[in-house]
């Protein structure tokens, strides 16, 4: 019999929950300093790694926002995505679905065709080179108002059709999915998918409000949904996605121990969890490190390692069409697996 890290490695998955900006390793975050002249608060690579112990959510963007600096050109967007796509390749992954952050790079004078160009360029080398497909999900920052938000939708009226959607991300607590209720109504008008983080230190209620004011394809996290039963019943009956971040939620204090992390309750439940990296370059593990970190801490088995597969890429934004060929292709695998 294969060992579990051998078939989590080979099982074909998607990624759902990937902030693209968290993907930057300190060794490229030193080289892109270097090219652009920017400069860091940190000596070495080790300094930035030592500084990466949070106790929350707040503690880590503060953080990560730092880290984003040395992010100028079309050039620099692109190697960030690559350097990520190759990770990844090397996990089994198949598709993604990754966020960006435009406020982050629009607000330091960068201009949002620089971040998104290099970026789409990033992808399109990795279908190109690693068959790995993805789709590029615009995340409003919710620590910053509306007005904001909806100016950013505009910049981004000329992509539209190389955007599958929008989200909602940074600082949850005091920040509620109502806050942008207009603004997400406009995204939908504008036929992009919806997704919000909710639930990861926030209230149940906010993953209320994500379901019923922006009437979200997903929730990210989640994780808090389990304090009300009848959102529990609500999330399941809907078949609603949750994009689960196993080490993300040790990394930030969500959880005080993979082991009693909720993956396996959920599954349990008939909650239709995925597991994904959030940020690896900042929480200590990327795709396949978040799928065998987790399956070894709460005891999954084969048969749910093959659900939280499926459930990738049914959650994803791919047609029917290409959601049934993923899936056959799990179905091969698991079929000559020993
Ligand atoms: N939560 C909220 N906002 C974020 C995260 C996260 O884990 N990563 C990047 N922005
Ligand atoms: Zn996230």
């Amino acid at each position: 019999m294969q060992d579990l890290t051998a078939f989590i490695r080979g099982l074909p998955k998607a990624e759902l929950h990937l902030h693209i900006e968290g993907s930057l390793e300190p060794e490229l975050m030193f080289e892109l300093a270097r090219r652009n002249q920017v400069d860091l608060p940190f000596a070495t690579v080790e300094a930035v790694r030592a500084a990466y112990a949070f106790s929350n959510l707040q503690d880590f963007l503060d953080i990560y926002y730092q880290g984003a600096r040395v992010l100028l050109t079309e050039a620099d967007f692109q190697d960030l995505a690559m350097a990520y796509f190759r990770r990844v390749a090397q996990d089994g992954c198949r598709h993604v679905e990754l966020f960006f952050d435009p406020q982050t790079h629009t607000d330091r004078g960068v201009p949002f065709s620089v971040v998104a160009d290099g970026l789409l360029a990033g992808m399109a080398q990795a279908e190109r080179e690693l068959g790995i497909t993805s789709k590029l999900i615009l995340c409003y920052l919710r620590h910053l108002d509306e007005d904001a938000a909806f100016a950013t939708l505009r910049q981004a009226e000329p992509y539209l059709d190389r955007i599958a959607g929008v989200g909602l991300d940074s600082s949850e607590v005091g920040h509620p999915p109502s806050k942008f209720a207009r603004v997400f109504q406009a995204s939908r008008e504008r036929g992009l998918k919806l997704v919000a983080h909710a639930g990861e230190e926030g209230p149940p209620a906010y993953v209320w409000e994500a379901l019923d004011l922006l009437h979200v394809d997903r929730i990210d996290h989640g994780n808090r949904s389990l304090e009300d039963p009848r959102l529990v019943a609500r999330l399941a009956k809907e078949g609603m996605t949750l994009t689960v971040c196993p080490l993300s939620n040790l990394k930030l204090c969500v959880v005080d121990d993979l082991k009693v992390h909720p993956l396996k309750r959920m599954l349990d439940l008939g909650l239709h969890a995925t597991v994904n990296s959030d940020d690896p370059a900042y929480f200590g593990g990327y795709l396949g490190e978040n799928w065998t970190a987790a399956a070894g801490a709460v005891g999954l088995t084969r048969e749910e390692l093959v659900t939280l597969a499926k459930n990738s890429f049914e959650g994803s934004f791919l047609n029917e069409g290409e959601k049934a060929e993923h899936l056959a292709a799990i179905d091969a695998y698991v079929a000559q697996a020993d």
